[in-house]
Formats: C-alpha cells, structure tokens, sequence
C-alpha cells in the first residue's frame, strides 16, 4: 500500500449541556453531536521522515508541528500498538481542509480521527472502531464523534459517544466567521459569565436555564430533542435546540447576534452558535430552503461565506487505497 486517504466530517451540536468546570480543567458535557455534509480528506503514505502538508480553507492557521491533531493521533496510534506496526521510518500526512478553522465544527478533531482510520489501514493494524475511539479519547475531546459520526449523544468530556436513532435528513446552512475563536477561551468566558451572574463557576444563571435543564446539577439530556430527531420532524427539532456556550461565544464576538437574527427573520426553524464558535447554524425547513436562507443571509452580510449541508454524514471513511500496482 503505497498511500491511503480518508474522509471525515465537520459537526454541529444539537445540545451541549455544560457542566461546571473540572480539577483537570475540563467540562462534564451532555451534548448531541450531529455530523454534517462539509468533509475534510487526510492522506497518509509511508515516508523517510514524518511530514504534514495543509492545503484549502484556513491552511495558513494549522499548526504544523507535534500540536497538529493529525500528527499526535498518528503518535497516540503508535503508542497504543507499538512502534512496529509501521514499515518504513516515517508518516507523510496530507490534510485537505474544507472545515474552517478553530469554528466550533470540530475541524482539528476530525483531521485526528481522518488519520487514525487512514493510518488503521495503511498499517493493516486492524483495530476496531471501539479501539480507535479508546486512541481517540487521548488526542481531543471531539476525535471519537468524528470516527463514528451520524448523530450520538456525548458525555464526559465529550470522548464518551453513543450512537443515537434518527429518522431523515436537516438540512443546515452554515455561516462562517472571518474571525477564529480558541475553544478554552469560549469555555472560560463561560465560566466568567457564570460566575459574575452570581452562581458558582458552572452553575448556569437561572434564568438562562432551559426548561429541560431541571434543577442546578449535572447537566441532563434533552429527552424531546431525542424524540424531535426519532420523529425525522426540522419543525420539532428546531425550538429545541440549545448551546451553553453560545452567551459565552456572544460575548467575545457580538456581530454574531446580527447573523442569528437575519437567520430567524428568513424563517430558520432553529439558529444556534455551533460548539464554541463562531460559526452558526441554522436549520431549514428542507433542501428549497436551505437554498432560500444560504442566498438571504450571503445578501444580508453578516459573515464571511455560508455552504449548505446536510445531516446526518458518516464518520471518518476511507475513500481511496493507492497501492504499488495502482
Ligand atoms: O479536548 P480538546 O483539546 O478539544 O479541548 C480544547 C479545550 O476546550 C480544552 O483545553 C478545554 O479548555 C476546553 N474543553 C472543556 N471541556 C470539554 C471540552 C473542551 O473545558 N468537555
């Protein structure tokens, strides 16, 4: 085998219930990730020495050397099956990127779970999903969700994913920044925010708190968002979608209140910051309005570019094998 290449998808969240902040600086999470239809491809191929090329959206603002999550889940995957397990001194990685990033779509993450399956292969390795989602939970809290995409239900940190039943497909369009936003910043604006309303670290301000949310404590999953996504309904879903961290994401970056609200005034059944941002979504009523609202919310200004998706897409996939006779 002489190079292998996978495709892996960007993600929204349906729900992402935070927790208050841990002792080792994370966050209890109870989210709702849901792949969608904007992929990045990662090829992997023997080499002398290990290398990592970044092409496409954002190329310029990918780290290059150990801290690219490409490169430790190569090194997470070495680790967990031994240095043998490759036949030649090195790794060249090739990440083609269409997820903007540091937008709150898990674009690194997904860079990292592309090149545990691509590697997976390459080295005949031969661990199960299971396995590699273990690898996964090592490099970033997002890696496992993207190994296995569709839409799953993430607790811990976000590493601990369940596959979820859902009937049909969203159609999302998607609007993206000119600005990035590091995710820690996001998660300690909200903890700021939390704090200054007079609760304790992570303790959401009551007002703030949706129905769903009960009393404080950890945070619970939403059992009608579930039901929404069982019943294959946007007209259900879309009131019940919610983001934590979007006051924290608001607060850094306040135009972002102009895209969601040009979003609603063009009939968005639901319009949310994505994970941390600052890319937002919104949920359209199907494939004709996806269309109408990508024109609407170009026309009104209020981002960089938009692209319409669809949900949910699968996980990281190998879509191409080049060996020595090809
Ligand atoms: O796991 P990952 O490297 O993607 O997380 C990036 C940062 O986001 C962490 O360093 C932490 O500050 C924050 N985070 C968090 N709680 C989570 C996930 C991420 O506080 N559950």
């Amino acid at each position: 085998m002489t190079a292998v290449t996978a495709r892996v998808p960007a993600k929204v969240n349906l729900q992402l219930s935070v927790g208050p902040p841990r002792a080792d600086g994370y966050h209890d999470l109870v989210t709702v990730f849901h792949a969608v239809s904007l992929f990045d491809e990662v090829t992997v191929a023997p080499a002398e020495r290990d290398t990592v090329l970044v092409t496409g959206e954002g190329n310029g603002s990918v780290p290059l050397d150990g801290s690219n999550l490409a490169v430790r889940a190569v090194a997470a995957l070495v680790d967990a099956v031994g240095p043998g397990c490759r036949d030649a001194p090195g790794v060249s990685i090739e990440i083609r990127k269409r997820i903007p990033v540091a937008a709150g779509l898990a674009g690194g993450s997904a860079d990292a779970a592309a090149a545990l399956v691509a590697c997976n292969e390459l080295w005949g390795t031969g661990l199960s999903q299971q396995e590699l989602c273990e690898v996964a939970s090592h490099v970033g809290s997002d890696v496992a969700f993207a190994l296995i995409g569709g839409t799953a239900i993430g607790l811990g940190r976000g590493d601990q994913v369940t596959p979820a039943l859902v009937t049909g497909t969203y159609h999302w369009v998607l609007t993206f920044a000119s600005v990035e936003l590091s995710t820690a910043a996001v998660y300690a604006a909200c903890d700021r925010l939390r704090a200054s309303r007079g609760g304790r670290p992570g303790q959401p301000e009551e007002a703030r708190r949706p129905a769903h949310a009960g009393p404080p404590g950890p945070p619970r999953l939403n059992t009608a968002l579930m039901a929404a996504l069982r019943s294959g309904e946007p007209e259900e879903l879309g009131p019940l979608l919610t983001n934590d961290l979007q006051p924290a994401a608001l607060s850094l970056l306040p135009d972002l209140r102009r895209g969601l609200a040009a979003g609603r005034e063009h009939g968005a059944l639901g319009a949310l910051v994505s994970g941390s941002g600052p890319t937002c979504a919104f949920l359209a009523r199907d494939a004709r309005h996806a269309r109408d609202l990508a024109v609407a919310l170009t026309g009104a200004g209020v981002c960089r570019a938009v692209a319409s998706v669809v949900g949910p897409a699968p996980g990281a996939t190998v879509i191409g094998v080049a060996s020595e006779k090809s």
